[in-house]
């Protein structure tokens, strides 16, 4: 397998430790960047990616992704193999749990789109990362579910660890 880029905006620190726990499990094959101080080269040379963005405003990508994001194409995705996390609190904002993370799976849809969940234990309304009856990627809550982050990392983990190139 080759090294995994992982890259995360985090405002309040969450999908920060997120992304500290999803490294350590996957063991010396992962790096992990803030988008804030990231560039287009840093996340171009990686063909693994794990993309983690929280949700904020009403259903927003969060700021620092926003403007990431908008350095780079829909074609600067393709052929990696990418899997995606969304950090959000499905109890506040019930109709728009983690609908952030859309924005980054609707740019990445040239890759390969690994590590897609089942829509189980959560209880939301609505949520855009929820497409044809499967969540886009992992969906975590640190303000409602923060006793079942680490199983959940790990579970998702084991089962993406051997579909990276
Ligand atoms: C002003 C504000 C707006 C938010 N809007 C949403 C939302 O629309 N959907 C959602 O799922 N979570 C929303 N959240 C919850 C955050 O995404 C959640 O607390 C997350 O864990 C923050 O991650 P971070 O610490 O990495 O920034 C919002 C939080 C704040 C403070």
């Amino acid at each position: 397998m080759s090294t995994v880029g992982i890259f995360y905006g985090s405002d309040s620190s969450n999908t920060q430790s997120i992304c500290e726990k999803v490294a350590k499990e996957l063991g010396d094959g992962a790096k992990l960047f803030d988008v804030a101080k990231a560039s287009k080269d840093d996340i171009t040379g990686f063909i693994n990616l794990i993309l983690a963005t929280p949700t904020y405003g009403a259903g927003d990508l969060q700021d620092d992704w926003d403007s990431f994001l908008s350095t780079l194409s829909e074609e600067d995705f393709a052929g990696k193999t990418i899997a995606l996390i969304g950090v959000g609190d499905q109890d506040t904002y019930a109709d728009t749990f983690c609908d952030g993370v859309s924005y980054l799976y609707e740019k990445v849809q040239q890759a390969k789109i690994i590590g897609r969940t089942e829509n189980k234990g959560y209880d939301f309304d609505e949520s855009r990362a929820l497409v044809d009856g499967k969540l886009v990627g992992l969906l975590l809550d640190e303000d409602n579910q923060s006793d079942l982050t680490d199983q959940r990392i790990s579970k998702w983990v084991a089962e993406i660890k051997g579909q990276f190139a």
